[in-house]
């Protein structure tokens, strides 16, 4: 853990800001990659309006703009450097913004070299390891006129850092940071470092707060929450801890990203009995091969991962699931990718996150023969896609009929009478109501389904 001295010591740093006479007014932060990323940008959120910032309502007017970048796919990170580097003309007519760079890209191996080298106009740069220390690396930022750059292994867990919430009625909650399970496409483990639970008690006391701040729905956060609990005293398991989080009184909880090979019957039994825990379940496959599943180093094979499939259906009907699936590694097949649509056909997902494989470097897999030319992956990933969208139409029918529960987060695109929000089993729900119904639960009989979304009537 961070020491209290070291968290001390940041606390100064943000009053001696907030009376620097030429600090920022104002801030946006831009956040690319998963929830992980999306919760740190609410502590550095957090953090900034502790030194006295307001936030911004565009990031061209900003004072300070930083960007938490991801680094899974190449793509999430040509797109973070490409809208860095747009912010640069921005400045041209606001010379005194300051520009940071920060999160999982920055961690990567040789990047902080690449930031000193050609993204010279970038003053701030740090990495996972270092959000934390974000008003000593700004303080110092202000302070001089060269850049400042960062970048440490990330290892320990910061508590106590204050939060900036995107949503009042919805929370983030982390359980555990880092990931070791390396699965040989996945540059996380390296960009997040090793896997560190934080403490139970910790968490039943954020839990509780929340729930006293009127927070509806919690979700639990963490690369792989199931294998909660390692390396702290006693090994408390996942679900030994979502037994406790259930008994607090939280309206709704929910969870993610599970591994299926951690996904064991003492966690289904727990969910299956639970109040408040939501009967969804995102369960990454990545593939429904067993030479592929290998080479991911995933731990499990196709009948393992049905077999959890089948015994979480058993336990909890209906049960919403959805998934992530990669196509095209290295020397996949076309063989091996139809046991990945077949898989997919059996398994009838709520929703699926496909994606085109991606080398990262530093991984095992990028240094696997086999490349697959991108006509191929791009006519894989279509006709995947195409499948689940036919058969997720078909999924969801099941749901007429039932009643749902749904926490409304906004308007309709579509009309201002309706709104639109999660149901209990994680899937989109359009039903009747006003602005007034933000924020609320709502119960209504769903009626039909139409484009991925189920349509329902307020009860
Ligand atoms: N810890 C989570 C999330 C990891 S990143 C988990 O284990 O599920 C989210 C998804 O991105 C992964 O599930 C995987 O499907 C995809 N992904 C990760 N690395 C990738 C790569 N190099 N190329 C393509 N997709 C990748
Ligand atoms: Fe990446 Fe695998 Fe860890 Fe998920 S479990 S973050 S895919 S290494
Ligand atoms: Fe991306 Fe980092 Fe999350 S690489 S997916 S933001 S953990």
């Amino acid at each position: 853990m961070v020491t209290r001295e070291e968290m001390e010591k940041q606390e100064q740093y943000t009053e001696m800001i907030r009376s620097l006479p030429h600090k920022p007014r104002s801030y946006y932060v831009v956040t690319y990659g998963c929830q992980m990323n999306a919760h740190d940008s609410e502590k550095i959120a957090g953090m900034l309006d502790d030194m006295g910032m307001e936030a911004a309502d565009v990031r061209e007017e900003a004072d300070f703009v930083i960007f938490n970048t991801c680094c899974v796919r190449e793509n999430a990170e040509r797109r973070a450097l490409g809208n860095v580097t747009w912010l640069k003309e921005v400045r041209k007519n606001k010379p005194e913004m300051i520009i940071a760079v920060c999160g999982c890209m920055i961690q990567e191996p040789g990047m902080a070299e690449k930031i000193l080298k050609q993204y010279r106009f970038v003053d701030l740069a740090f990495g996972t390891a270092n959000l934390h220390k974000l008003p000593e690396l700004l303080y110092e930022t202000l302070n001089s006129r060269e850049q400042c750059v960062r970048v440490e292994e990330a290892d320990l867990i910061a508590e106590g850092l204050p939060v900036h919430r995107l949503r009042q009625d919805a929370a983030y909650l982390t359980i555990m940071y880092g990931c070791d399970n390396f699965c040989s496409y996945c540059i996380v483990p390296y960009v997040r470092g090793r896997e560190r639970s934080r403490d139970v008690s910790v968490i039943l006391h954020e839990a509780e707060n929340l729930v006293q701040s009127g927070v509806k729905e919690i979700m639990l956060l963490g690369q792989n929450v199931n294998s909660y609990g390692k390396g702290l005293p006693g090994n408390p398991s996942f679900a030994s801890l979502l037994k406790q989080l259930d008994g607090i009184g939280i309206p709704r909880i929910r969870f993610m990203t599970s591994h299926p090979k951690d996904l064991n019957d003492e966690l289904i039994e727990v969910m299956a009995g639970g109040k408040h825990i939501l009967p969804q379940f995102h369960l990454p496959v990545q593939s429904g091969n067993d030479e592929i599943l290998k080479k991911m180093n995933r731990h499990y094979t196709r009948e393992q991962y049905l077999n959890r499939v089948r015994k979480l259906r058993e336990a909890i009907p209906d049960i919403g699931l959805s998934t992530d699936i990669i196509v095209s590694f290295p020397g996949e097949t076309e063989e091996q990718f139809q046991d990945t649509m077949s898989l997919v056909r059996e398994v009838r997902y709520d929703s699926a996150f496909t994606f085109i494989y991606s080398p990262r470097t530093g991984t095992k897999a990028a240094k696997m023969e086999g490349l697959i030319p991108d006509e191929v992956s791009t006519e894989r990933i279509q006709r995947l896609i195409a499948l689940q969208e036919n058969l997720q139409q078909e999924t969801l029918k099941r749901f007429i009929g039932m009643q749902e529960e749904v926490l409304v987060e906004g308007l309709s695109r579509r009309s201002k009478l309706a709104v639109s929000g999660k149901g209990r089993h994680a899937v989109s729900v359009t039903m009747d109501g006003t602005e007034a119904d933000i924020g609320r639960i709502l119960s209504c009989r769903i009626t039909g389904v139409k484009n991925n979304t189920l349509m329902g009537e307020r009860i």
